[in-house]
């Protein structure tokens, strides 16, 4: 008796557990990615100072929506390569990881909104 309760316990509890993040995922897919809240801090971390004339970088900026969704082909281009690739970015330092790569991929994919 105490068994099945525990089964029933644990049966119900995984239950919830996977709903839980299976509906999780696809609520995150619903959502339009945006500039302001899914790139614009990527950017930030990632390619400054160099493409931040702000923070004194001198290279093509890469400081707003603009300027990035202009570059996005070569930005997404430059960050799959390998970092002993000729025009790899970031520029000198590790690849991004592979998780930032496709919140990038998808921004552009899901209309590169603002
Ligand atoms: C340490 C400095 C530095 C960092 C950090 C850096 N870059 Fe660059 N970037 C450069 C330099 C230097 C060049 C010019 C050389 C070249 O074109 O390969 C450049 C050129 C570029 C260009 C071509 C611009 C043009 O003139 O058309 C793009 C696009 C670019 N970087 C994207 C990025 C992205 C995206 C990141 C962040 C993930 C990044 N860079 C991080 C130094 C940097």
């Amino acid at each position: 008796m105490k068994k099945t309760i525990v089964f029933v316990a644990l049966a119900g509890l995984t239950f919830t557990l996977s709903y839980c993040s299976a509906s999780k995922k696809s609520a995150k897919k619903a959502v339009a990615m945006s500039y302001e809240t899914n790139v614009k801090e990527i950017i930030e971390a990632n390619c400054a100072p160099c493409h931040f004339p702000s923070k004194g970088g001198n290279k093509e900026p890469l400081d707003s929506y603009a300027s990035v969704s202009k570059h996005i082909d070569d930005i997404l281009r430059r960050i799959q390569l390998n970092p002993s690739d000729r025009g790899f970015m970031p520029n000198r330092r590790a690849k991004l990881s592979e998780s930032t790569i496709e919140v990038l991929k998808d921004w552009k994919a899901s209309g590169m909104h603002e």
